[in-house]
């Protein structure tokens, strides 16, 4: 069994009351972390809350709006000012934007992607290292997505905002290296969510003129181990990243995809 560092007692995870975000509040509640959860669906993060405390755990909810710095300073602080500082930062939280052609992309689009899905990953990165820095411990996760290596068509903004987080990811790995704070990219392919059953998959499905069962299928096959990435796999892999025995670990994109 994987045991946590005994300072990594308090994650932020954004995103982290659905898909696969709850996934790894869940787990790293069940480790002894307290959880403290920024998104912005207050129904969906009293409920994860709930399911967490109701567990035995300890989680928070801070409606924040990771397109808004402003949000994110005040609910940063918030956190800073009860809590002491944050050990764990997960930055799962990401949209996919515009679905089409680079030419067809509004540009208002574009800016609304990369600050959801890399500036506030920069910015929360910058509040919370100062406290990690003075600790001289810190795990840094960044979700990214198979997608920077695949560059489906598209998808630009999508693609370009997981290329340009790996590219923070290494290089705050090495700024940050000598003072205990590990920082590491997860990558995963496609992972069946609620969104992905309920909205991408019909469409895609749709798209291709086949049913759901047949796109389930021949997206299972594209896979060299005839298994898509479960929810739980990438929360087992935050928490490996998260625990004692990953700390030489750093500057790191790990994919989790089935070799896809
Ligand atoms: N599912 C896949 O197939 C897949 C594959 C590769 C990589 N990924 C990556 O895995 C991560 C999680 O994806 P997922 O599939 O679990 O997505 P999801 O179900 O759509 O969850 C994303 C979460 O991000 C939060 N979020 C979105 N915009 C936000 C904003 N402006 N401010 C605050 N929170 C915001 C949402 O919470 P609120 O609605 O409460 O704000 C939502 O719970 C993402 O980084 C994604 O790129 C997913």
């Amino acid at each position: 069994m994987l045991n946590l560092p005994i300072q990594a007692k308090t994650a932020i995870i954004t995103g982290g009351a659905g898909g696969i975000g709850k996934a790894i509040s869940l787990k790293l509640a069940q480790a002894g972390v307290k959880i403290i959860i920024f998104a912005r669906d207050k129904m969906k993060g009293k409920n994860t809350v709930e399911a967490i405390n109701s567990g035995g755990g300890e989680a928070f909810f801070y409606h924040t709006d990771l397109s808004s710095s402003k949000e994110i300073d005040q609910s940063t602080k918030q956190v800073i000012n009860l809590f002491g500082n944050v050990d764990i930062l997960v930055n799962n939280a990401a949209i996919s934007g515009y679905m089409g052609p680079v030419v067809e992309t509004p540009l208002a689009d574009v800016e609304n992607v990369l600050k959801v899905n890399l500036i506030s990953i920069f910015h929360l990165s910058k509040l919370i290292l100062p406290k990690m820095i003075e600790n001289r411990f810190g795990r840094i996760i960044n979700i990214s997505s198979v997608a920077y290596r695949q560059s489906p068509p598209n998808s630009a903004t999508y693609n370009i905002s997981k290329g340009g987080l790996n590219i923070l990811t290494k290089t705050l790995s090495k700024e940050v290296a000598s003072y205990g704070i590990t920082v590491n990219a997860i990558a995963p392919g496609l992972v069946l969510t609620e969104r992905i059953l309920t909205s991408r998959l019909p469409g895609l499905a749709k798209k291709r003129g086949i049913t759901q069962d047949e796109m389930m299928k021949e997206l299972t096959a594209g896979t060299d181990t005839g298994k898509l990435t479960k929810e739980e796999d990438v929360a087992e892999l935050v928490m490996f990243l998260a625990s004692d025995v990953s700390g030489n670990i750093t500057g790191e994109i790990i994919n989790v995809s089935g070799g896809l």
